[in-house]
């Protein structure tokens, strides 16, 4: 790992930022410099990055829907475009909503989506124990975090009970998944990332037992690509679910929403 010797200046930072390769490298400067508790810790701040390691997992936090999450190393790093799925939830989710989110991973959009709505009882679950763990902080008092697969943790009393269904499930196609920037590729967990041969295969399964979760007039909301969006939203149609696709140019999201009739 490259070394750097304190103190640091706000230039030598954005140098060496700019270096490794760090686009937004002042922005990046200012939030090492503000998160360093003294110059020792700011060295190491920057050693961290321009290894590689993703800014969140650096910083132990990523900005998502105007809060601070919690991302511990290993866990998925909330990404702003997902804003979009969570703001399109919250424009579905009646006044006292039930929610679960499924693949929570921090647990950023559970807790996003909560902090928005006036009353809600919120579920999340994820398979991988670090994940859980660090969605557990995140919610908090807001809600339950549980440890499985897909819906298998959750209270069978949720059945048939759930307004807004968040599952951002891993949706990269294995082939791709090398293509990705090391920052994911590297230091986010495989089970994060990998959709299977097609990218929807988790999603597939999400979706064969979404309606029986949903309560009627409930809806499922899951990230998706623009090229696998008419794939998506077949699949989420084929069980019944009226389903449509919504896309943010800004954030540069496509999200497929599955309502089921009341
Ligand atoms: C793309 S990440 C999304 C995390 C979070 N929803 C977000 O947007 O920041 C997918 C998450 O799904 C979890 N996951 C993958 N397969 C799963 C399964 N079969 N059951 C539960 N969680 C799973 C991973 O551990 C990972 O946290």
């Amino acid at each position: 790992m490259q070394e750097f010797a304190p103190p640091l200046t706000f230039s030598t930072l954005v140098t060496a930022l700019r270096s490794a390769g760090c686009v937004f490298a002042e922005d990046e400067a200012e939030l090492l410099l503000s998160a360093a508790a003294d110059p020792a810790g700011l060295a190491s701040l920057l050693e961290r990055r321009v290894s590689g390691l993703p800014l969140e997992h650096v910083l132990g936090w990523a900005e998502f829907c105007g809060l601070r999450i919690a991302v511990d190393p290993g866990v998925f790093v909330p990404r702003r475009r997902t804003e979009f799925l969570v703001q399109q939830a919250a424009a579905l989710a009646p006044g006292r909503a039930v929610v679960v989110d499924l693949c929570c991973g921090s647990g950023a959009l559970g807790r996003a989506l909560a902090s928005s709505l006036r009353e809600v009882e919120l579920h999340a679950a994820d398979v991988e124990p670090a994940a859980v763990r660090c969605a557990r902080r995140n919610v908090g008092g807001l809600g339950t975090v549980y440890e499985g697969d897909l819906f298998e943790p959750l209270p069978p009393s949720l059945r048939g009970r759930v307004d807004v269904l968040l599952a951002n499930v891993p949706y990269v196609p294995t082939d791709d998944v090398e293509l990705l920037p090391a920052e994911a590729r590297v230091h986010e967990p495989r089970v994060a990332l990998d959709g299977g041969g097609d990218g929807l295969d988790v999603m597939r399964r999400v979706v064969a037992e979404a309606a029986d979760w949903l309560a009627p007039g409930g809806s499922l909301l899951v990230e998706t690509s623009e090229r696998q969006a008419a794939r998506a939203r077949e699949t989420v149609g084929s069980t019944g679910l009226a389903a449509r696709v919504v896309v943010s140019e800004e954030l540069y999201a496509t999200v497929v929403v599955g309502t089921r009739p009341r």
